[in-house]
């Protein structure tokens, strides 16, 4: 049986990273695409030539066109501009936009059957152009944000309390920016919710924290943005699909009436399998976390209406 392919379209700091992680779970071949000649070429080289040495049959090419993309199963779209220090996510709109909607375009004629997974920011905009420029049924076009999001705060829960990482289970939704949403009452350690495990004044911590977590990294790094993490959540949903595992988690899905958001991507609770997003699961949210979602969900539309008259503009 022919192994899965998998292409990565931007082969920087977080495209390579992700071709690393998928390279060691032996979970499909991958074509690496950028714009910059041979920088994919060398990287793809590199790392096929690791492979003998931790013992993973994959095949992996580097390239500056599509034509080796050709029927990808899935198509992730890392391409675009990472924040420098004091900029937000939002600052990339209109650089970003133009970049994913060309680089989607071009994916889409050489893999009409694949499942998009988007990681350029602004995230939930960014998916939102991948799926109108593609074309594709809303299930087959998915961000990745809240896995990250949730991740940071499942790190910052387990030092804090000096359990495994395993014990910590953290759900962070909405819009990839300030105004994300870290559920403090769904999540929990080993079963029980944080804010009965963690005092009022450590949580609030570390939901701010987990909130400005993106920035954190961006301003010790000085250049780009995390890399490690980000990767590490695409190859999880990249096995999540492949493997038709059913996974819950946060990403960023099209939403059709769910949390009585209809119409734009966003950050919700996600079932992944082969065909893509197979359900959004609905939490029961209180008020007050209702009211930071919707907040949360303005937020993103009002980024997607700018997304428009920018399209507009590029006819
Ligand atoms: P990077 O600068 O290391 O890599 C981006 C790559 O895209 C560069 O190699 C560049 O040459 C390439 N590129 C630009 N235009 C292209 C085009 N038309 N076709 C093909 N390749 C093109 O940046 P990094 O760190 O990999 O971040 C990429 C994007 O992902 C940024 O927008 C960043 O903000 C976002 N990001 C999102 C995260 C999330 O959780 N959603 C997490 C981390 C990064
Ligand atoms: C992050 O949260 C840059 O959005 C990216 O690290």
């Amino acid at each position: 049986m022919a192994r899965p392919k998998v292409t990565i379209i931007g082969a920087g700091m977080t495209g390579s990273t992700t071709a690393h992680w998928l390279a060691a779970a032996e979970l499909a071949d991958i074509v690496l695409v950028d714009i910059v000649e041979g920088m994919p070429q060398g990287k793809g080289l590199d790392l096929l030539e690791a492979m003998p040495i931790i013992g993973s049959d994959v095949n992996i090419v580097g390239a500056n066109d599509y034509e080796p993309t050709k029927d990808s199963d899935i198509v992730i779209i890392t391409a675009g501009m990472p924040r420098k220090p004091g900029m937000s996510r939002d600052e990339l709109l209109e650089v970003n936009a133009k970049i994913v909607k060309t680089v989607a375009e071009q994916a889409i004629q050489y893999s009409p059957n694949a499942i998009f997974i988007v990681l350029t920011n602004p995230l939930d905009v960014m998916t939102y152009l991948t799926w109108k420029v593609t074309g594709l049924p809303t299930h087959r076009v998915v961000g990745q944000a809240g896995i990250l999001d949730s991740a940071r705060m499942r790190a910052f829960v387990a030092m804090e309390l000096g359990v495994s990482v395993e014990n910590v289970h953290c759900y962070v939704l909405g819009g990839h920016g300030d105004s994300m949403v870290p559920l403090t009452r769904h999540s929990n350690v080993a079963g029980i919710p944080l804010n009965q495990i963690l005092p009022p004044d450590r949580l609030a911590a570390i939901v701010e924290r987990t909130r400005k977590g993106g920035g954190e990294i961006v301003s010790l790094l000085k250049k780009g943005s995390a890399f490690y993490a980000p990767s590490a959540a695409l190859a999880q949903m990249v096995e999540a699909i492949l493997k038709d595992k059913h996974l819950i988690v946060p990403a960023s899905a099209y939403v059709n009436g769910e949390y009585g958001l209809k119409g734009f991507f966003f950050g919700v609770p996600t079932q992944l399998g082969r065909k893509g997003v197979e359900k959004i699961i609905e939490y029961d949210l209180n008020e007050e976390e209702m009211a930071a979602l919707k907040k949360s969900a303005e937020h993103v539309q009002a980024n997607i209406a700018k997304l428009e008259e920018i399209l507009a503009k590029l006819g």
